[in-house]
């Protein structure tokens, strides 16, 4: 018996890095996974193929799921062709980072809605399918800048601080119904989005981090797994630093 054997899982952004890593453990643990990415590229059918492999139903989709429309369309399609939703893990996100007198209108919006209203547009479109079902878990990918703030992030932070009151709320507002809505904040992994390591990096996690390194995106996975399965029925409304104990988080 795996964790999640019979389960069905959505991870949003899961053709590289964090999400990629979420959607491979959930496989190795028997869920089924229904993943989008913003196109059908390449990343997104090598990704479908490594799921396929583990012996599960998987599928990729194009979904832009900062546009309301879009995300209802994405789960609809998930419902015709797996039947149900156990579990949503909202983690697409991007950064346009800038200085606070130079950021622009356009960097704002961006992160906005592709961190924030986007996790408001999927669980919309997941609510009723969990809520028929009378159980189900979201986890949202929040950040340790959501909780501390940031140089030149101001919208990345924003973003990830309103997905920490959004999931807060909505733990309140579902829970009568066993849907279960918990945040894990990563501090820095190591991904795609992270790009080329500058040296002084480095030396910041000697002295910032305690486990002294960065963290791997199958960490952030073993946490989602921890909260998409039957191991954290009583959790809901957490938020889970995963950081390596990082002094400003
Ligand atoms: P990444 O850039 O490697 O991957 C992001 C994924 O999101 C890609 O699959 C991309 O196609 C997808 N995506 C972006 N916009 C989308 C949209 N509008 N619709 C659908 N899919 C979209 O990023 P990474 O590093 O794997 O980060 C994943 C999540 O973890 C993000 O929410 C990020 O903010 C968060 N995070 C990352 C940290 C890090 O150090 N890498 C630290 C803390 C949080």
């Amino acid at each position: 018996m795996k964790l999640l054997d019979n389960k069905v899982a959505i991870v949003t952004g899961a053709t590289r890095g964090i999400g990629r890593a979420i959607a491979l453990r959930f496989a190795e643990q028997g869920c089924a996974v229904a993943f989008c990415g913003r196109s059908r590229n390449d990343q997104m059918i090598a990704v479908e193929q490594q799921l396929l492999a583990l012996g599960v139903k998987a599928k990729g989709y194009a979904a832009n799921v900062a546009d309301f429309a879009a995300a209802a369309a994405f789960v609809n399609d998930v419902m015709a062709d797996f039947g149900r939703v156990d579990i949503l893990v909202n983690n697409a996100g991007i950064t346009a980072d800038s200085a606070l007198k130079r950021m622009t209108e356009e960097q704002w919006d961006s992160v906005i809605e592709v961190n924030l209203k986007s996790v408001f547009c999927m669980t919309k479109a997941v609510q009723p399918v969990m809520w028929r079902q009378g159980a189900g878990s979201i986890v949202n990918i929040s950040s340790v800048v959501g909780l501390a703030g940031n140089y030149n992030q101001a919208n990345y932070a924003a973003s990830k601080a309103g997905i920490i009151g959004f999931s807060k709320a909505a733990a309140k507002e579902f829970g009568a119904r066993n849907i279960r809505v918990n945040v894990v904040a990563p501090g820095f992994i190591v991904t795609e989005m992270t790009g080329d390591i500058p040296e002084a990096m480095k030396d910041y996690w000697k002295t910032r981090i305690p486990l002294r390194r960065p963290g791997a995106p199958e960490e952030v996975a073993n946490a989602c797994l921890y909260y998409a399965s039957e191991l954290s029925t009583y959790n809901t409304g957490d938020v889970m630093h995963l950081c390596g104990g990082m002094e400003d988080a």
